[in-house]
């Protein structure tokens, strides 16, 4: 996909990862569209937040109808919003296991729900939906978050061969250990790292590819 001019809604935008693809895509001539709870701390005339929390449908509703008022469609969403905490499951309150499982897993799904009408009229567009290596396996203190992220690789899949008949592209990427403020919640330390500026640029260089090409799905590790 070519990025100039094109309409991109990225969740998550306010720090991370998310923050990192935002300034790649407005770099690449998107219009971006970038929802987090807290604001976003970008400057630039293509950029807009909308102060959203993705565990509600009521304010995701209302993020993406603003946007599709304004453009009439959206080209790729960049369903990225998420955290994660690992503890025995002994400690972990039902309560939080919901809002991680909404915020990980549900928020994509809203979120793609909202996207693919417009994409299909249009026959073309990208959802890219960022899991994690702990959704391919895993880890000790992960029943929350890597079922949540295993889960995001089982609707990234379904959604990939739902909608590539329409000509959208869905890929899952699934990181190893990127620094971000993932950790500073996490309740573990990893001894390596990538950085999220590295990461953004993955991303972005898989919707830069031809659009006769599905990337379905990527894992990547720091070294
Ligand atoms: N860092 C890693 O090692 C790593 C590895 C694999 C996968 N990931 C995944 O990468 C994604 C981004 O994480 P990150 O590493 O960039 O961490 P981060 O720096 O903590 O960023 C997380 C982003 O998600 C947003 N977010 C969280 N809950 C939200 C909610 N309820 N509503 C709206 N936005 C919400 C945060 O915004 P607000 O707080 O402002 O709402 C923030 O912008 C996550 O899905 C994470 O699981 C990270």
């Amino acid at each position: 996909m070519n990025l100039a001019g094109k309409t991109a809604v990225v969740t998550g935008s306010s720090s991370g990862i998310g923050l990192a693809v935002c300034r790649d895509l407005l770099d690449a001539g998107a219009v971006v569209f970038g929802l987090s709870r807290r604001e976003t701390p970008l400057v630039h005339e293509h950029f807009r937040w909308i102060q959203a929390d993705v565990t509600s449908d009521v304010a995701i509703d209302k993020a993406f109808d603003a946007v599709l008022a304004q453009f009439g469609r959206v080209d790729l969403l960049v369903n990225n919003a998420g955290f994660g905490f690992f503890r025995d499951i002994e400690l972990i309150d039902p309560a939080e296991w919901r809002r991680l499982v909404d915020t990980n897993l549900t928020a994509m799904f809203l979120c793609s729900r909202k996207v693919a009408p417009s994409m299909k009229t249009a026959r073309s567009g990208m959802i890219v939906n960022v899991g994690s290596v702990a959704g391919k396996r895993g880890i000790k203190g992960g029943t929350a978050y890597c079922a949540s992220k295993f889960a995001v690789n089982g609707f990234s899949e379904s959604l990939m061969e739902e909608l590539r008949e329409f000509g959208i592209r869905v890929a899952c990427v699934n990181p190893g250990s990127v620094m971000t403020e993932f950790f500073d919640h996490a309740g573990l330390q990893p001894k390596k790292y990538m950085q999220p500026g590295d990461l953004a640029r993955l991303i972005v260089s898989l919707v830069e590819l031809p659009d006769g090409m599905l990337p379905d799905e990527l894992t990547v590790r720091p070294l």
